[in-house]
């Protein structure tokens, strides 16, 4: 435009040069506003002028209208200006300043409000026609500097990714059309950058360094209101340090060429220090477990949190990881989606489930459900924080970039089965003394802690020998288990005893077992402990042993003292009189033996001297048997029968003549080591004894054999009778009756005695078998004498013959049947003479006969005679039959 005003006002001039120029003076067309204080230059051309090239210029003012001109200055007079200036001129304060031949530039360094007014510009004449205008005029307007710039202090340090906020108050009082602008710039220590320009006309202009940050809105202007203006910038970055400033602008425009932007007044304000701090810098992860110790029993659920801090926080963008060692177990993706590694873990089922979620500013709850001992080891947080730095990226998402990675300190998680812990206390409840008393033994389970929750307690009991049993090692053997279901489990060498019941195992509460035996065996004796373990229910459901503790041992042990009885026998009722009832009692002690049962003899002698017969026992069983030597007809006269737990009463009713003597009892102890075992003997004694011993006050009774021929031929009849007689209180003949019996002992043949006939009491007649031909009867006579026929004699039956009675009567005094001593007689010798006669009917023999015969005949008669002097007459056959031993064993 310069060149083009140039090359014109060249063509100009000559054209003028040649024929007709007018000169032209040109000022701005004005008015001018400027800023009191401000510098301000006018210009002033000339064209269309003739002379030489170099022009000069003066200057003129009025203050106002009417007033006089003052001359300021001039571009070749010294001495030009008014007095009133000229000290400001000579100070430079107001100069001329040529810019070309034709062109000149008054300044005034600082305008003062005095210096408002008209301006002249004037050219002397070079031309050789004056023509055209030699001065222009222009209007210039003093205002005061009301330009205020107040920005807002920035804070010191801002950290990374946040916004700062550049607010700036660019006022003045607008009594002139002038107009402001507002350029913000950042100062660092070597350059000072424009950040963007707001104004004068309403556009924007951005620094080269900002224009794309501008673009993609990380920097945006917002219209203040009464004069402030701000400018917010976006995510700041540690790029975006520095100092920034404000500088507020004040412009008119001028209608010079189509319009001008002059800048009367700007002002620049510091705003302040701006430090961006790093996101590393501030970031701090912390993890916290929700228990002060994360010891975990598996199956349970792991809680840890990671507690993100940052100053910009809310800036940021987190990456949360949880990892598990050097695993990464699970994450939390910028974007919020949350991707687990888990599921992909290869040994599934022994490691929980993880998930994450976000549960507050910068809170991540980790929680893995349902651990597993894999689960145990050191939990670490990681974060990766990203900051959106504004615009799109190629790949259409925000263009991110990561300001930090921080991780926490790691947590120690332990994962173990927390054992349960009790105290066990075994103590015997039943201590046995003797051999068959019980035996109780209680495990006490207290102080119970950590059984989850359906867990089970199980015991497990053991036997251990007694140190020195048996002169070996000590040997133990397991009695029997409890299991956590509660199922029993014998040992081996328990079984048997278990199933019986003779020993049990039990729970008698929910924290007591209990060991019994009935009846404790010597072999019993030795070390008991328990055992007792707890179940808990593992993953599958099923109980699993988890721990067990073992009691100390209790020892059962006693005395082992050879078990005694005593046995001690008294008379309850006595029989003074036959036909009375005896009774007596037995009474048993016994020592060093639990539980016992007994069985019972009743044994009775005539005499001390004379042989024992057992009456009737009775078993441990309670089985009653009469002995053998009982009569039968007599048996529902004798009971036997216990009375109390440690008495036997035996009870003889209608006692006779022949049930004198001693009684007493013979008890044996069993015991039995279960029940359903065989009795085994522990110990037997006898009673003291018992005498029945009544003086017969009935009548006395004598017996008598007779015959009136004891030598008789072969084939004759021979007569013994047996007579009896009764002195004292005889009773009358219907109250009285005999039992007779013959006995016959042969002269040849040994010397046994043989029952020939009988006649019991009731008249019934019983003759025995017999080897001889001869016949045999037995004839009442009366009431007191009993014949015995012998019909048919043979040589047989020579012999010895003799009766035994046995008197019955009715006692006047108990009015029963009594029996009376049994009686014997004395002997008879019957001979049954040899026939002689008959071998005298033979005639070769009769008469070397005769004389052997009478010699013979003489000779026998001798040795009978002997015989019968020199035989024991007091010898009595045994009737008694013996009795049925009844030994137990
Ligand atoms: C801006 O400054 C001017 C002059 O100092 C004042 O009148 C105005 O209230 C200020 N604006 C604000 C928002 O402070
Ligand atoms: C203030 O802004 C104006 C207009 O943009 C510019 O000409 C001037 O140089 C700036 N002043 C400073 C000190 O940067
Ligand atoms: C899962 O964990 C394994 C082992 O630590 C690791 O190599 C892998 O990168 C992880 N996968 C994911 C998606 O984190
Ligand atoms: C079990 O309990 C006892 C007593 O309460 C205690 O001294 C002991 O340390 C506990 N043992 C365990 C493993 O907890
Ligand atoms: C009969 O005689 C035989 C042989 O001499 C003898 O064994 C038997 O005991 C006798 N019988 C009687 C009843 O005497």
């Amino acid at each position: 435009m310069k060149m083009d005003n140039f090359h014109l006002t060249v063509v100009f001039g000559i054209l003028m040069w040649g024929c007709c120029s007018a000169r032209v003076v040109k000022v701005s067309p004005g008015p001018l506003i400027r800023v009191e204080g401000q510098p301000v230059s006018i210009r002033c051309d000339v064209y269309e002028y003739s002379g030489p090239r170099e022009q000069d210029f003066e200057w003129m003012m009025s203050r106002d209208t009417s007033a006089v001109r003052l001359k300021i200055i001039s571009t070749f007079d010294n001495s030009y200006s008014h007095p009133s200036l000229s000290k400001r001129v000579a100070s430079g304060d107001i100069s001329v300043a040529r810019l070309e031949d034709n062109k000149v530039e008054l300044k005034i360094a600082e305008v003062k409000s005095l210096d408002a007014g008209l301006y002249w510009c004037q050219t002397p004449s070079t031309d050789s026609v004056i023509s055209g205008n030699y001065e222009a005029q222009v209007q210039l307007i003093v205002i005061p500097n009301t330009l205020s710039v107040s920005p807002q202090t920035l804070p010191q340090e801002v950290p990374e990714g946040s916004d700062i906020t550049l607010s700036c108050n660019v006022t003045r009082v607008l009594t002139h059309p002038t107009y402001l602008s507002v350029t913000w710039l950042l100062k660092t220590a070597t350059t000072s950058e424009e950040i963007l320009t707001f104004g004068p006309q309403g556009g924007v202009t951005t620094g080269a360094k900002f224009a794309r940050r501008y673009a993609d809105g990380g920097i945006r202007l917002v219209p203040g209101k009464n004069g402030v203006f701000e400018l917010v910038i976006s995510r700041v970055m540690t790029s975006n340090d520095g100092t920034y400033e404000c500088n507020g602008t004040e412009w008119t425009h001028e209608n010079e060429n189509g319009g001008k932007w002059i800048k009367i007044v700007e002002s620049t304000k510091e705003m302040g220090t701006v430090k961006v701090i790093p996101t590393g810098q501030s970031l701090s992860v912390k993890t916290t477990s929700s228990s002060p110790s994360p010891l975990l029993s598996p199956g349970d659920t792991l809680t840890l949190l990671c507690s993100v801090g940052a100053s910009n926080l809310q800036a940021l963008a987190l990456e949360v990881t949880w990892l598990a060692g050097d695993r990464d177990i699970i994450t939390m993706e910028r974007s919020g989606v949350v991707i687990s590694n888990t599921s992909s873990s290869t040994v599934q089922g022994k490691r929980g489930e993880a998930s994450l979620e976000r549960t507050g500013a910068g809170e991540y709850r980790l929680s893995v459900r349902g651990v597993g001992e894999e689960d145990g080891g050191e939990y670490t947080c990681r974060v990766r924080a990203f900051i959106d730095k504004g615009g799109k990226s190629a790949g259409g998402g925000g263009r991110w970039h990561m300001a930090a990675e921080k991780k926490s300190s790691a947590v120690t998680v332990k994962v173990s089965q927390i054992k349960p812990n009790f105290t066990l206390t075994l103590e015997p409840t039943l201590n046995p003394l003797m051999t068959a008393e019980p035996t109780e033994l209680a495990c006490l389970v207290s102080n119970i802690a950590h059984l989850p929750l359906g867990g089970r307690l199980g015991v497990t009991w053991e036997y251990t020998t007694l140190p020195g049993a048996g002169g070996g090692p000590q040997t133990s053997h397991h009695i029997g288990s409890l299991d956590g279901n509660g199922n029993l489990l014998p040992g081996s060498t328990y079984s048997d005893r278990l199933k019986s019941g003779a020993l049990s195992l039990t729970r008698v509460q929910p924290n007591t077992f209990k060991l019994r035996i009935l009846r404790t065996q010597e072999i019993d004796m030795g070390q008991y402990s328990c055992t007792v373990s707890a179940w808990s229910a593992s993953s599958h459901g099923d109980l699993v042993k988890t721990t067990e503790y073992k009691s100390s041992a209790v020892t059962v042990r006693w005395d082992t003292k050879r078990p005694t009885l005593n046995v001690m026998a008294k008379r309850i009722r006595e029989a003074s009189v036959g036909g009375a009832t005896f009774e007596m009692s037995c009474i048993v002690s016994l020592e060093n033996l639990g539980e016992a049962g007994y069985s019972v003899l009743i044994q009775s002698q005539e005499s001390l001297e004379s042989n024992v017969r057992t009456i009737m026992t009775l078993s441990p069983d309670n089985v009653l048997q009469h002995g053998g030597a009982t009569d039968p007809n007599r048996r529902d006269s004798l009971v036997l029968a216990k009375s109390g737990p440690a008495e036997f009463r035996f009870r003889l009713a209608g006692v006779q003549l022949s049930d004198r003597g001693f009684y007493w009892c013979d008890i044996t102890a069993w015991t039995k080591q279960q029940p359903g075992q065989t009795w085994t003997r522990a110990t037997s004694a006898e009673s003291n004894k018992v005498r029945i011993d009544f003086q017969e006050n009935g009548p006395s009774f004598s017996i008598a054999i007779h015959s009136d021929d004891t030598s008789v031929y072969p084939s004759t009849t021979a007569k013994m009778e047996c007579s009896l007689s009764v002195s004292g209180s005889s009773p009358k003949t219907d109250d009285l009756a005999y039992e007779v019996r013959w006995f016959f002992t042969r002269l040849r043949g040994g010397q046994t005695t043989n029952q020939v006939a009988s006649v019991d009491r009731f008249g019934v007649v019983k003759a025995e078998a017999r080897n001889s031909s001869s016949e045999i009867s037995v004839e009442r006579r009366d009431t007191h004498s009993y014949l015995l026929n012998i019909f048919g004699t043979q040589d047989s039956d020579s012999g010895e013959y003799f009766c035994v009675a046995t008197p019955w009567y009715l006692s006047a005094s108990t009015g029963a049947w009594t029996q009376a001593g049994e009686l014997t007689s004395s002997r008879v010798f019957l001979t049954v003479q040899f026939a002689v006669w008959d071998s005298l009917q033979l005639p070769l023999l009769y008469g070397a006969s005769a004389s052997l015969g009478v010699g013979l005949f003489s000779l026998v008669l001798g040795l009978i005679c002997a015989q019968c002097c020199c035989r024991n007459t007091a010898h009595t056959p045994r009737s008694r039959n013996k009795l049925m031993d009844l030994e137990m064993d």
